[in-house]
């Protein structure tokens, strides 16, 4: 029986996406599964060191990740990705590739509040014009239309939020209900 599975977080930058992925992957490891987190800061670093910002470099980043994430699920490791992923389609590509074993985690938080807290002052410098290309500001996010579950990191903690991706993992019978 396979046990692997892909949990996808999609969202703008600052949206929670590695915050609230990492705490996930702490339950989970908590709960004795085997996981790995598929970052998309850490993925440029490494994997797609070198690619750019345009549709072409993203779609391929996206791809990439989508790849190890298939590697991983059917070897009955749960792949956590956290990254932008802009693109619907793409995204929808990766959830045929893991056989649809996939949780689509979508990050909604309105832009003022990023650009307000604009952790690593790129929303700023995007809002300027000295970076082009910026999701949200001038470049395209498409939001999930029917995505698993859905956090807002302007209404809820870090820990709210991974517990209703926790809970909607137990409900849809990927992991056992946990008593303490
Ligand atoms: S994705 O679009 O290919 O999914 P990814 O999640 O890997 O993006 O990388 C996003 C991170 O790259 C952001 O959190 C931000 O720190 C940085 N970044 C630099 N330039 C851009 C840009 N033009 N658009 C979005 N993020 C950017």
């Amino acid at each position: 029986m396979t046990t692997g599975f892909t949990i996808w977080f999609t969202g703008l930058s600052g949206a929670g996406k590695t915050t609230v992925s990492r705490l996930v992957e702490k339950e989970l490891r908590a709960r004795d599964c085997k996981v790995e987190v598929l970052d998309g800061d850490v993925v440029r670093e490494n994997l797609s060191k070198g690619l750019g910002f345009s549709k072409e470099d993203r779609d391929t980043n996206i791809r990439r990740i989508g790849f190890v994430c298939e590697i991983l699920t059917r070897n009955d490791v749960v792949a956590i990705a956290a990254a932008i992923s802009p693109y619907r389609a793409i995204r929808d590509e990766n959830r045929a590739r893991v056989g649809g074993r996939f949780v689509e985690v979508y990050c909604a938080c309105p832009l003022d509040v990023l650009a307000e807290r604009d952790v690593k002052g790129l929303y700023k410098k995007a809002m300027r014009g000295e970076i082009k290309n910026f999701t949200g500001v001038d470049d395209p996010y498409e939001a999930p239309e029917n995505p698993e579950v859905v956090i807002e990191s302007d209404k809820e903690t870090p820990e709210q939020s991974a517990a209703k991706v926790i809970a909607k993992l137990e409900e849809l019978g990927y992991i056992s209900n946990h008593t303490i």
